[in-house]
């Protein structure tokens, strides 16, 4: 850890200088103005969320939560094969509701576990592609976990336990629903109608907000029609100006066609993406510890788990380059946690209580990563940097090029000898 002295803080000084007024301006429905507001600052601040994909597609639980899509969508044969061989004649997607027992789902623990890991934000998904709700929506018909399977407010239930932690809560919410009759029928119409949106998104996403407060919407499934139909720049212009959440809530950029990457709140891009270099807009990075699922799968191999070096690499390198690190775990149908999922985010919480002083509320440096060994990267907050290293340094030595040192720099701790 070096210092450099004055001209570095002032530099951080200038960059943190986003305060708004109390009264806070008004956005109208455009880009432009919505683009323009402040990212509420804990956000940038938090570093480490927990994602969690749990729904009806935790019931068959095989290959990936895209399993109706795959069956029924695209008609791959080894879904057919799959439901053909464990299921009764006939069984239809609807039919694995009732099996969402969630009867292991204690949310104290799973909050347990999520503080445990370091995660100062937790995502949970509300709604996915499927379009069954994780709270009794007054719009799902009985198309939810209240009327159908665990008879439980999900949503609720897990808000509750993580904030009580003071862990900001956040809902993924898919726009579109596979499936779903007035959504293909909008579709049919090339999107010039709106029946979907008026009749089901939009209700649902101010149910959300009014009901729930999330601390972030992680806006999904936006991808087939543009922000026109799924209006998403007056539901915006709602949530910043007059909902309850207005100066708090942080939201993502997949909108509409073409949104993801260019507008809305901090950037996802595409999932797990990563830059090579540092952005000039705030980013998050959501990656899953299961590498090929968002959802529990029972055919999940060992060899396709992130290891522990996995993950604390890809958190450390999305901190370098100013963003955000969300990792995700899939529950199964009863509500549990695999122990293998544990273990990984039990060691990410390890090496975040030595290390989280270089990750939380820490700022990208002018330097990212350095060039004179393999996998050391850089972080600062005020007049420190931190140089995290990956890799312990051939004989012991560890050689930076980018710090400039002067006669005020310190090296606050000594390294480890061995
Ligand atoms: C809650 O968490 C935030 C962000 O980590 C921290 O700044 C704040 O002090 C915490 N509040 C309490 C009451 O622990
Ligand atoms: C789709 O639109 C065509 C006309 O463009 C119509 O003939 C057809 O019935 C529609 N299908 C559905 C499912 O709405
Ligand atoms: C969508 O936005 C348009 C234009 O702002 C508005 O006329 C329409 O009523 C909105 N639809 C819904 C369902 O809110
Ligand atoms: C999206 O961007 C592409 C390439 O810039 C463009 O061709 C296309 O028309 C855009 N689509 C919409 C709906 O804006
Ligand atoms: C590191 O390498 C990059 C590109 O190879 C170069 O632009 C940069 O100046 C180098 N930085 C230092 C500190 O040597």
């Amino acid at each position: 850890m070096a210092a450099e002295g004055l001209w570095l803080l002032l530099l951080l000084s200038c960059r943190g200088s986003s305060t708004r007024s109390a009264a806070g301006p008004r956005y109208s429905p455009d880009w432009s103005s919505l683009d323009a507001r402040p990212l509420p600052g804990w956000f940038d601040a938090a570093k480490v969320g927990i994602f969690v994909h749990w729904g009806v597609f935790s019931v068959p639980a095989w290959g990936s939560e895209w399993f109706w899509w795959h069956w029924k969508g695209e008609l791959q044969p080894d879904y057919q094969r799959f439901v053909r061989l464990h299921f009764p004649p006939g069984t239809s997607y609807a039919d694995f509701a009732p099996r969402f027992s969630a009867v292991d789902f204690e949310p104290e623990k799973w909050a347990q576990l999520f503080q445990d890991a370091g995660a100062r934000y937790v995502v949970f998904t509300s709604k996915h592609h499927e379009g069954f709700t994780n709270w009794g929506s007054k719009v799902s018909w009985n198309w939810n976990s209240v009327d159908t399977g665990p008879h439980r407010d999900l949503v609720g239930e897990l808000g509750e336990a993580v904030r009580k932690r003071n862990i900001s809560f956040g809902l993924y919410h898919s726009l579109f629903e596979w499936f779903h009759p007035l959504y293909l029928l909008d579709k049919n119409n090339s999107f010039k109608s709106q029946f979907f949106v008026s009749e089901k998104t939009l209700p649902e996403l101010s149910e959300l907000v009014l009901r729930y407060k999330p601390d972030l919407i992680w806006s999904d499934g936006d991808w087939e029609a543009p922000d026109t139909y799924w209006n998403s720049t007056s539901f915006l212009a709602w949530l910043y100006n007059d909902s309850p959440v207005k100066d708090t809530v942080v939201v993502n950029d997949r909108w509409g066609i073409n949104c993801s990457c260019r507008h809305g709140g901090y950037y996802n891009c595409q999932d797990k993406f990563e830059p090579g270099s540092l952005p000039d807009h705030k980013w998050e990075m959501c990656s899953s510890v299961d590498k090929r699922s968002w959802g529990y799968r029972s055919n999940m191999q060992i060899f396709e788990v992130m290891n522990e070096f996995t993950i604390i690499q890809q958190l450390v390198r999305t901190i370098s380059y100013g963003g955000n690190y969300l990792l995700n775990v899939g529950p199964t149908k009863e509500g549990q946690i695999a122990p293998i999922f544990q273990e990984r985010l039990l060691a990410l919480g390890t090496w975040l209580k030595v290390n989280g002083e270089a990750i939380y509320e820490s700022r990208p440096w002018r330097t990212q990563k350095e060039n004179r060994s393999e996998e050391t990267w850089y972080t600062s907050k005020g007049p420190a940097v931190y140089a995290i290293f990956l890799v312990w340094p051939k004989d012991n030595v560890l050689t930076l090029s980018s710090p400039v040192v002067s006669a005020r720099t310190q090296l606050a701790k000594k390294p480890r000898r061995r």
